[in-house]
C-alpha cells in the first residue's frame, strides 16, 4: 500500500510541508505566478538571531524573535507608469495561520519592520507591510512630485491592497496552506480606505487615530498652526506657556469631573474649559497669566469642542493634552505633513507657504482628493455585512495632538447613523470604538518626550516597540487578540486593560492599569486603588 502513488504523492507534499518554517525552506523558496509580484531575496533568521534592519521610516535592532522567513517582493503597481511597491513578508517557523498587516504613519515610505518584529512574528503570525510605494520619513513629501501620480495613488490606497494580496499570496505558497484569516493593525495611518473600498482583505481590522479624512485633517492642521504662529504674532504661546500657565489650569478646571485628581481627564467633553479665566489682571505677574490676544487664539484652538466647526467638521483639541499640544500645534511633524501635502500634492507648487493658506484651498483638496486617501463612506456593509462578517476595532486618545478626538467620533457617528437607517445591523455587533484617556497620538511614542501619563499600553502597535508592551497577550490585555476573538469566536470585547509603565518604559514596573472604554461610555472612578483597573467602572456621561 505504502508504495500507490497516491501515497508517495501524500509522502512528497508531507515532506515539503515538513520542510517549510525551515531554513532551507526558506533559502528554496521561489514564487510561483503572481502576477506582478518579483521576489527579490529571501532571508531566514534562527531564534534570537540578530535583526538588525533599517529604512527611511522603520527599523529594528532585537535579538529575542523566534524564527522566521524574511521574503522580500516588488510589486509592480501600474505597468504603464513603471511604478512599484516594496513589501516584506515575514513568516514565522511556530505560524498561527493568520496573517497580520501592519500599517504605516503620515506621508511616510518604509516598510514597517518594528511592527513586524515586535507585534506580527512574536505572536505568531505571518505579517505583511509596504513601504507604500516610495522611501520616505513621516513628514516628506517630495517624493510625490509634484505631479507623481502614481506614487500618490500607491501612498494612498493601492500599495497597501496589492501587498495584502501578495502577501497572502506568498503565506499560501510557503506554508502550503492558505491562512485561516487576515488582520490589520495601524495607528495613524489606520486603515479604513481597506474596510470601505476592499472588504475582502481583511477579516478583523484594529485602526488608532486614523487619518481617515486626509483633506480636512491636512487643511485642519494648517488652521491649527495658523492660530498660534508665527512666533512673532501677539496670539503666539510659548512651550512653557503651554506647559505651566495653560495645562495647570485646564487640569484645576476639569480634572476632578472623573471623580479623581490624577491629571488625566476621562471625558473632556463634561467640562466646559475656560481659558479667559487666565486673562491677565492689571499688576499680576506675566509669567503666570495670558494676553487677551492669547486668549482669543485659545478659542479658536479649543472652538471646535465647543461647537462643531462647519468647515473642518470633525473637532479641535479637547482639554487635557496641553503638555503636548504645542508640538503638535507649532511643530514638526502635523504641520510639516500639512505643507508638504499641499505643496507636492494639492497646488503643486513647492514655494507654497502655510501663510497662503485659507479655507477656499479646502474645496479645491476636496475636489482633489489626492491618491484618492480620503477613507469616509460610511457605507462599510460589504465588510461587515453577514456575507463577510468582518470586525473593526478603533481607538483613540482623548489628548491626540495630531488627529482630533472627534475625527473618530464623527466616523463612528456617521457609520452609525447609515447603518440604523439603511440595515439592520447594530454597529455593538460590527464595529467598536475605543477611548484612551490622556493619550496623545498613538501613545508612548510622541508621550515620553514630555512624560504624558495614560494607560496606553494594550497590544496596539507603537508600543511593545517603544517599551511598552501589553501587561499579557491575552484578549482583555492585548487588542490584537482581542479582535482574534471577535472574529473568531464571536466574543466582542467589551472594555480592554491598559497599562500605563512609569516613564512609559517596561523595565520601570507598572505605574497603574486603567479600562479602555467603548464609546459611548466612559471611564469613571468608584473608589479604592487608584493605580488599579479594577477601582473604575465605564458608565455613560452626558457629554
Ligand atoms: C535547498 O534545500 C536543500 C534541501 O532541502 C538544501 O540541501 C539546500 O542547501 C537548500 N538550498 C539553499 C540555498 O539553502
Ligand atoms: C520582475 O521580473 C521580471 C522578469 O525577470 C522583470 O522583467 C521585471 O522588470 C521585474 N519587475 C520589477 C518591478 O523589478
Ligand atoms: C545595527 O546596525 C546599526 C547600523 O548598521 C549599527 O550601528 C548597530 O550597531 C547594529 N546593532 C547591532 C546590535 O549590531
Ligand atoms: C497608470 O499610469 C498611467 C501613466 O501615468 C496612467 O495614464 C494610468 O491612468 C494609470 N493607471 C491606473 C489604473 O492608475
Ligand atoms: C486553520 O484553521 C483550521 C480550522 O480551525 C485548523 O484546523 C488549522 O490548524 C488552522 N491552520 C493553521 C495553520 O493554524
Ligand atoms: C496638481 O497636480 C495634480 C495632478 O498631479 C492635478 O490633479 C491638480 O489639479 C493640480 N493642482 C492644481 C492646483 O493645479
Ligand atoms: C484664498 O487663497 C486663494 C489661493 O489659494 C486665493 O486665490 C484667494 O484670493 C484667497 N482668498 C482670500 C479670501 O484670501
Ligand atoms: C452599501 O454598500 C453595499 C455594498 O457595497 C451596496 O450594495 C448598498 O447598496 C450600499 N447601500 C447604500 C444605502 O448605499
Amino acid at each position: 500500500m505504502p508504495s500507490s502513488p497516491f501515497f508517495v504523492l501524500l509522502g512528497l507534499f508531507l515532506g515539503v510541508a515538513a520542510t517549510s518554517g525551515s531554513e532551507s525552506a526558506c533559502s528554496n523558496f521561489t514564487l510561483v505566478d503572481i502576477p506582478n509580484v518579483n521576489l527579490t531575496a529571501t532571508t531566514y533568521f534562527a531564534a534570537n538571531a540578530l535583526v538588525n534592519i533599517s529604512n527611511a521610516y522603520s527599523s529594528i535592532d532585537e535579538s529575542n524573535l523566534p524564527a522566521f522567513c524574511r521574503v522580500e517582493l516588488v510589486i509592480t503597481t501600474n505597468a504603464t507608469a513603471g511604478s512599484s511597491a516594496l513589501t516584506e513578508v515575514w513568516l514565522p517557523d511556530d505560524w498561527n495561520g493568520r496573517v497580520l498587516t501592519v500599517g504605516n504613519g503620515g506621508l511616510a515610505g518604509g516598510v514597517t519592520v518594528t511592527e513586524l518584529g515586535h507585534v506580527a512574528v512574536p505572536q505568531g503570525f505571518a505579517g505583511v507591510s509596504t513601504n507604500t510605494g516610495h522611501d520616505g520619513g513621516t513628514d516628506d513629501g517630495a517624493w510625490a512630485g509634484p505631479h507623481n501620480d502614481n506614487a500618490i495613488v500607491d501612498w494612498g490606497h493601492r500599495a497597501v491592497h496589492l501587498s495584502v494580496l501578495a502577501g497572502k499570496e506568498v503565506v499560501k505558497q510557503y506554508y502550503q496552506t492558505p491562512a485561516n484569516k487576515s488582520y490589520y493593525l495601524g495607528c495613524s495611518t489606520g486603515d479604513l480606505k481597506e474596510v470601505q473600498d476592499f472588504p475582502e482583505d481583511f477579516d478583523g481590522v484594529v485602526v488608532g487615530a486614523p487619518a481617515n479624512w486626509w483633506t480636512h485633517l491636512q487643511a485642519w492642521s494648517i488652521h491649527m498652526n495658523l492660530n498660534t504662529e508665527p512666533s512673532t504674532s501677539p496670539h503666539f504661546m510659548t512651550e512653557d506657556m503651554w506647559q505651566n500657565i495653560l495645562a495647570p489650569e485646564v487640569m484645576r478646571q476639569c480634572d476632578e469631573y472623573d471623580g479623581l485628581a490624577d491629571g488625566i481627564i476621562n471625558d473632556p467633553r463634561t467640562c466646559s474649559f475656560r481659558p479667559e479665566t487666565l486673562t491677565c489682571r492689571p499688576g499680576q505677574d506675566a509669567t503666570t497669566c495670558l494676553t487677551a490676544d492669547q486668549i482669543s487664539a485659545l478659542h479658536r484652538i479649543y472652538a471646535d469642542y465647543y461647537e462643531a466647526d462647519q468647515t473642518y467638521v470633525f473637532g479641535g483639541y479637547y482639554p487635557g493634552g496641553e503638555k503636548r499640544y504645542y508640538s503638535g500645534l507649532v511643530g514638526k511633524t502635523q504641520f510639516k505633513i500639512g505643507r508638504a501635502y499641499f505643496q507636492f500634492m494639492v497646488t503643486n507648487d513647492t514655494t507654497w507657504k502655510i501663510h497662503d493658506y485659507n479655507a477656499t484651498l479646502l474645496a479645491l483638496t476636496d475636489k482633489l482628493d489626492p491618491g484618492q486617501a480620503n477613507a469616509i463612506n460610511p457605507n462599510i456593509t460589504a465588510f461587515i455585512g453577514p456575507e463577510h462578517n468582518g470586525k473593526l476595532i478603533q481607538y483613540f486618545g482623548w489628548a491626540d495632538e495630531l488627529i482630533s478626538p472627534g475625527n473618530a467620533i464623527h466616523y463612528y457617528e456617521t457609520v452609525h447613523q447609515f447603518l440604523r437607517a439603511n440595515t439592520h445591523l447594530n454597529i455593538n455587533d460590527v464595529y467598536r470604538l475605543f477611548s484612551v484617556p490622556g493619550m496623545n497620538h498613538c501613545g508612548p511614542l510622541l508621550t515620553t518626550r514630555q512624560g504624558g501619563q495614560a494607560a496606553n499600553a494594550f497590544g496596539s502597535v507603537e508600543q511593545a516597540s517603544n517599551n511598552s508592551p501589553p501587561l499579557s497577550l491575552d484578549a482583555e490585555h492585548n487588542i490584537l487578540a482581542a479582535i482574534v476573538r471577535w472574529v473568531e469566536e464571536g466574543v466582542a470585547p467589551d472594555t480592554l486593560t491598559g497599562v500605563y509603565y512609569h516613564d512609559n518604559d517596561v523595565a520601570n514596573g507598572v505605574g497603574f492599569t486603567r479600562p479602555l472604554c467603548r464609546y459611548p461610555y466612559n471611564l469613571r472612578y468608584l473608589g479604592g486603588d487608584p493605580d488599579s483597573a479594577e477601582s473604575f467602572e465605564c458608565a455613560f456621561n452626558q457629554a
